[in-house]
């Protein structure tokens, strides 16, 4: 079987889906890798490694589209879909609750695909699991921004010159990027918070060492997921919320409902409560935003509070993020073969039925269905 591992085209997308090291122990299954020419540039991954590792590296785009197995990062584009071989399969993020178009154009083209984001989150599953793996670096990198943009320390700095109290760092949303931004900070000395409306969760944040927010909204939800509030709950939510973030120095806010507009949790009149100085680093900006400020993709100050909203955190550690999100693909690919290298793709596996989307031109997932339905 050969895998194609173009370059990714979506702009501010550095990483890429294979790297060497995988390639590597893909090859000792008999899985052939074709990359296209820099496609690892971004992530600092050479030609010349990939090539070192067994790959075919190539110039032609064509040729990359053109194996049995594409695999990619980013959803690929309507161009791109364009080139992909009858009967092949495609394997990557692909958005299917919010790019309808691109389960479409999969669908045109007599394509089947496998998305990423939709594999089961079961524990036999979890290897493949590139939602965790990516948004744990999104929630490392969170809490670093939230140092790097505010004028003050994170750790209580005890000096000749005076004491320093820490910094409180408040984070909104305790999945796996917001667990892990907590214990980002809390290495770098802040004094940290957490709160989900997932009440499961109040026992892995306070396990890493961080207090939990307690609002008396609980919404968990289908598949682990929480669910969308009630106008009702919405409101205490808020109202609770105001209050409580004032005190706060940073506010990471992390909290999404699959195939929802982001949960606004900060109001304006919160923003406004904080400390001028303060920093919001909102994650849900993709979905709108976390926060009523927010414009996504930038930074943007309000009342004193820099309210930042970057886009895609990931990318922007594409060496790590790269590596980790090629193990998922490894794990994925070789649950997809046999023995021999030869692609078998089992539709009574629940991880292979759950993540695939269109099958043969046909749209299998109910969820993306009713995307499309609806667009
Ligand atoms: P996510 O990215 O969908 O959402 C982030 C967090 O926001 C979640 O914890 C969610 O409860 C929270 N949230 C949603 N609405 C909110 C609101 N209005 N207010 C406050 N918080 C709100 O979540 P993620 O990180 O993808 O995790 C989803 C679930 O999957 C979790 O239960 C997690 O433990 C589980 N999981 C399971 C794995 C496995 O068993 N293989 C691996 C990784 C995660």
């Amino acid at each position: 079987m050969r895998v194609g591992v173009p370059k990714e085209t979506v702009p501010g997308e550095h990483r890429v889906a294979l790297v060497p090291e995988i390639v590597g122990k893909l090859g000792k299954r008999g899985i052939e890798v074709v990359v296209q020419s820099s496609a690892g540039a971004d992530a600092l991954l050479d030609d010349a490694l990939f090539t070192g590792a067994g790959a075919t590296v190539t110039d032609d785009p064509a040729a990359v589209w053109a194996c049995e197995v594409v695999v990619k990062v980013a959803p690929p584009s309507a161009a791109e879909i364009a080139l992909l071989g009858a009967g092949s399969l495609l394997i990557g993020f692909l958005s299917p609750l919010d790019s309808p178009q691109t389960t479409r154009a999969l669908a045109d083209a007599k394509a089947t695909a496998l998305a990423m984001e939709s594999i089961p989150r079961i524990s036999r599953a979890q290897s493949m699991d590139a939602l965790s793996s990516q948004s744990n670096v999104a929630g490392y990198k969170a809490a670093l921004l939230g140092a790097e943009e505010m004028g003050r320390f994170y750790p209580m700095m005890m000096t000749a010159a005076g004491t320093i109290p820490p910094a409180a760092v408040l984070v909104l949303g305790a999945g796996v990027a917001g667990l892990q931004a907590l214990a980002t900070a809390r290495r770098l000395g802040a004094r940290t918070t957490g709160y989900d409306v997932r009440p499961e969760v109040a026992e892995q944040v306070h396990s890493l060492g961080a207090n939990w927010l307690e609002l008396d909204v609980e919404a968990s939800g289908e598949g682990g997921y929480a669910r969308e509030l009630t106008e009702e709950e919405r409101a205490r939510q808020q109202q609770a919320l105001t209050d409580a973030i004032k005190g706060f120095d940073v506010v990471i806010t992390t909290a999404l409902v699959p195939g929802r507009p982001a949960p606004r949790l900060v109001t304006a009149e919160a923003v406004e409560g904080m400390k001028a100085g303060s920093v919001i680093v909102d994650l849900a900006g993709e979905t709108g935003g976390n926060c009523e400020l927010t414009e996504p993709g930038q930074t943007v100050v309000r009342h004193g509070v820099k309210i930042l909203s970057p886009l895609n955190l990931p990318a922007t550690m594409p060496e790590h993020a790269s590596a980790l999100y090629a193990r998922n693909v490894q794990a994925l690919l070789e649950l997809l073969t046999d023995d021999e290298g030869n692609l078998h793709l089992d539709f009574d596996d629940e991880i292979v039925s759950g993540c695939c989307i269109v099958r043969d031109g046909e749209i299998v997932n109910e969820r993306a269905k009713a995307a499309v339905a609806a667009a």
